[in-house]
């Protein structure tokens, strides 16, 4: 990580010391986040459910730049205890990404029927 970190350069890093918590984080959408915000200079505390996913992100891009914190988004005591833990590491948080969800079937809702169009 290392290595792509510092390939965006200093005027690049339009994130440079914020605080960003990404649930979600440890992998698909929130991980590649969590890469793209570290690499434009950000802290980043990610919140996920697969431990070895986040502990393993955490390693690839280096525990200076971002934390993994174990956390059911459902469990609201799990979410206070990962914000607190934060913003007493960082003292703030600047962006908060609720990214973590799975997804379902397509609801029956949103399918499109042509015939109904014509
Ligand atoms: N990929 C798509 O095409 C797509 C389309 C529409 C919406 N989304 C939404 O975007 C978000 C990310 O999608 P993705 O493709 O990266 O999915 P993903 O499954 O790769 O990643 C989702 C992450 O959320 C975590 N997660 C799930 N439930 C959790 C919980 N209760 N607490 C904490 N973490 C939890 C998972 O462990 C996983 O790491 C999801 O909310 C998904 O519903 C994705």
């Amino acid at each position: 990580m290392a290595s792509n970190s510092s390939s965006v350069s200093t005027s690049a890093k339009r994130l440079d010391g914020k605080v960003t918590v990404i649930t979600g984080g440890a992998s698909g959408i929130g991980a590649t986040t969590a890469k793209l915000f570290v690499q434009n200079g950000a802290k980043v505390v990610i919140l996920d459910v697969q431990d070895d996913l986040g502990h393993s992100l955490c390693n690839e891009i280096g525990p200076e730049h971002i934390s993994y914190v174990h956390c059911d988004v459902t469990n609201e005591a799990q979410v206070e205890k990962a914000i607190d833990f934060a913003v007493s590491k960082h003292g703030k948080i600047d962006v908060m990404y609720n990214n973590a969800g799975m997804c379902g079937t397509v609801n029956e809702r949103f399918r499109l029927n042509l015939s109904e169009l014509k």
